[in-house]
């Protein structure tokens, strides 16, 4: 029997958004502005790279609003994949590739030369500077001219620190009260995950690649040398072959870069 018919995909994915949704309640709002860009610049056919998918939010959102696209969904993480492909099954608007978008030839691997778009959400804070420059740079290269990248993830406008601490401060508050109701978090959701047949064998491959994220984080995992200032994500896009690019979005936590090639 396949992975694909032993449990209900919807329901993995409809679990990921609401664990996700706890630490980005605008998720949503998120994903619609992305998506309004995406049309507004690559009309309503676009052929449309989602970096780093995760269980396919963004594509899922995608071919909702606009059928008539396609989508090639990439990602490391062996479990995130493999509900994203039981979530798509049967629909050939999407193709799945497993990489690593910091393996310099990982772009080798994709069934298309050129994309319309390339859309990000919550994924890229988990690069160093570098690597994270040296992607753009590589995005810059698979877009078509006049195509748009989006990336929205945790990064903040640095120029007004109070503004900042008083909105982060009400999320916290608001985390916590939803946690005392029984919201998941990200240990929480991956014990699930590892509880489910269907799932053991890819969450094991996932802990071994990438680590075990039922186990509390690594003390030094806060000191990395990665960007938070929405300003370092536009002057890089620019720095990196874009030609222009600026914030469409932001919230308490998270901002939504858009960037022209
Ligand atoms: C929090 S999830 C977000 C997924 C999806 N974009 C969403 O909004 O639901 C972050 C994703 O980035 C992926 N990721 C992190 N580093 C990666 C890398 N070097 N190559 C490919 N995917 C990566 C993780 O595996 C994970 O699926």
């Amino acid at each position: 029997m396949t992975a694909t018919a032993t449990t209900d995909w919807q329901r993995w994915q409809t679990s990921w958004d609401r664990q996700q949704e706890w630490y980005m309640p605008d998720r949503e709002e998120r994903f619609r502005v992305m998506l309004d860009t995406v049309e507004a610049v690559a009309g309503p056919t676009p052929r449309v790279l989602d970096l780093a998918c995760g269980t396919g939010s963004i594509s899922d959102r995608l071919l909702r609003r606009l059928p008539g696209a396609d989508s090639t969904c990439v990602d490391i993480d062996p479990a995130l994949v493999t509900i994203a492909r039981g979530h798509f099954a049967d629909d050939d608007r999407v193709t799945f590739v497993e990489a690593d978008v910091t393996d310099p030839a990982w772009t080798e691997r994709l069934p298309h030369a050129s994309y319309d778009a390339v859309v990000t959400a919550t994924a890229l804070h988990w690069l160093d500077t570098e690597p994270l420059r040296s992607l753009y740079g590589g995005l810059a290269g698979l877009l078509r001219e006049g195509g748009v990248f989006l990336n929205a993830d945790h990064m903040h406008d640095g120029s007004a620190p109070r503004i900042n601490a008083a909105l982060q401060a009400l999320l916290t508050r608001r985390k916590e009260e939803q946690r005392q109701r029984g919201a998941l978090d990200w240990a929480d959701w991956w014990h699930a995950v590892a509880r489910d047949p269907s799932l053991a064998d890819a969450a094991a491959r996932r802990f071994a690649l990438l680590g075990d994220p039922r186990q509390p984080p690594a003390p030094d995992a806060a000191r990395r040398d990665r960007p938070v200032l929405t300003r370092w994500h536009i002057e890089t896009l620019l720095e990196q072959g874009f030609t222009e690019a600026r914030q469409v979005w932001c919230s308490a936590s998270d901002a939504l870069v858009a960037a022209l090639r």
